[in-house]
């Protein structure tokens, strides 16, 4: 099986894009459920994930090891970076935070009307992932050189001191997206 054409990959200057498979959108589901049952919590901000966009958008939230370590998306999503940058096995792997209750650096974004995350860059990686889930055909990741709109199962892959923002989501509807970043071993 060719990865990158299973995943419809397309390189653009230094950001690689692709499409997750049905099976892999349908894993995505399950992470946006954890994430929406712990948000219907009154406590919900324990669980919140710290980062640059913390406090310009409503909740982030990591997404826990055992819904993450298994999944053909995580395995895809590696795979394809070793496959890409032509390395060996167990070169690249999900960041992880330790001495930090988040575990993995990978989370869910909700961006709610009037939350935007300003320009910021990922350092603790060297390389970043953005999963598009919701209402991001209309609301675009901004890089300086580009503009990136995704459906549902859409990602994009970049270096984590590429910068980049995203602008004020003006809708009553929420911006959902995954976003992880990648160290080397
Ligand atoms: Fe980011």
């Amino acid at each position: 099986m060719n990865l990158s054409e299973l995943l419809k990959v397309r390189i653009y200057g230094d950001i690689l894009r692709g499409k997750l498979t049905s099976n892999m959108i349908n894993e995505l589901d399950t992470w946006v459920n954890y994430a929406d049952k712990m948000k219907s919590y009154p406590e919900f901000k324990v669980l919140e994930h710290e980062n640059a966009g913390s406090g310009y958008n409503f909740f982030q939230l990591s997404i826990p090891p055992h819904l993450v370590y298994g999944t053909l998306t995580m395995a895809a999503i590696i795979k394809l970076i070793e496959f890409e940058t032509m390395s060996d096995m167990r070169t690249y792997g999900i960041s992880t935070r330790s001495g930090h209750l988040d575990y993995l650096d990978l989370w869910i974004n909700y961006s709610y009307k009037n939350n935007e995350n300003p320009i910021h860059i990922h350092p603790n990686g060297v390389l970043s992932c953005v999963i598009y889930y919701e209402k991001c055909n209309e609301i675009p990741t901004l890089f300086d050189d580009k503009k990136i709109f995704g459906e549902k199962g859409d990602f994009i892959i970049f270096p984590s001191d590429k910068a980049h923002s995203v602008p004020i989501n003006d809708s009553n509807e929420p911006r959902i997206t995954f976003a992880l970043n990648i160290k080397k071993y």
